[in-house]
């Protein structure tokens, strides 16, 4: 019986998370056999990974591999509807939660759309996302790593470059307190040039500690971030190791990711 099933039964789940990472350190994030459907479709398989506090994970697959999905079902959203399996971050039970409940424990979640807000300044999205407590980075403070928004803070959001949108779509997480920082293919129709600048800023969230996931189409730049992999097929991990494990394997490479 899982803690779901528990849940439904009206018991309390034990507050503490149900196994152990890798390498013996306990997991500060732990997706364990999540389970996960859009409507009668059945796309998270059972998927289990960890991940270590402060490591960037690279979540990778072709498409369709389902991805995205295991990343709103992290967050939490309703769409796909999780219906087993735990999902623990920093030892509380996310597979309990709602959405906005997973939002204020501190899980980010960068949509590939970006979900700027048209009619919004750069300054009001920032503003935007602290409303609510708690509040992470100060508006300041998001200006002085993001001279470039500090530059269009009066511009309407929606007409900035892709890649000042992406940034603003990183910074206004960073401007609420958060655990683990969720990003779905942040190099998306950008320009080399501008992915080299959005992988410096995406360093520079690493060196803060912050734990991430990446999903990311362009694997070779997600890996060279990241420090673990997990690559998923059909909604199923197939692979979990060292991001320079991938690097090094190009039949995995091939099979997987055909890169
Ligand atoms: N809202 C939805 N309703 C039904 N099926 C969906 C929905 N969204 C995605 N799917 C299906 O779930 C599977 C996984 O999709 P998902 O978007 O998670 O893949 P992905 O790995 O993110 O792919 P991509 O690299 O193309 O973004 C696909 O077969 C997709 O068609
Ligand atoms: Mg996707």
């Amino acid at each position: 019986m899982t803690l779901l099933d528990d849940q439904f039964a009206g018991k309390t789940a034990p507050s503490v998370p149900p196994r152990k990472a890798q390498g013996g350190a306990p997991a500060f994030f732990s997706a364990w056999e999540m389970q996960a459907y859009y409507g009668e479709s059945y796309i998270v398989q059972g998927v289990n990974f960890d991940v270590r506090e402060g490591e960037i994970l690279a979540l990778l697959g072709r498409n369709g591999a389902g991805k995205t999905s295991t990343l709103r079902t992290i967050a939490r959203m309703d769409d796909p509807m999780l219906t087993h399996g735990e999902i623990w971050l920093d030892h509380k039970p996310l597979h309990e939660m709602k959405s906005y409940q997973a939002a204020q424990l501190g899980v980010g979640l960068v949509p590939e759309d970006r979900r700027i807000i048209p009619g919004l300044t750069v300054q009001e999205n920032l503003e935007l996302s602290q409303i609510a407590e708690p509040k992470g980075w100060s508006i300041e403070r998001i200006y002085e790593h993001f001279p470039r928004l500090a530059e269009r803070r009066a511009q309407e959001a929606v007409t900035m470059s892709g890649g000042e949108q992406q940034m603003l779509a990183v910074a206004r997480i960073l401007a609420r307190d958060i655990k683990l920082l969720l990003l779905d293919e942040p190099y998306e129709g950008l320009a080399p040039v501008i992915v080299q600048e959005i992988e410096r800023i995406l360093e520079g969230v690493k060196e803060l500690g912050i734990t991430t996931i990446i999903v990311e189409q362009n694997a070779i730049a997600a890996l060279h971030l990241a420090d673990r992999a997990v690559i998923l097929d059909m909604g199923e991990v197939v692979f979990d190791g060292t991001a320079q494990d991938v690097l090094d394997n190009a039949e995995l490479r091939q099979e997987y990711l055909a890169i």
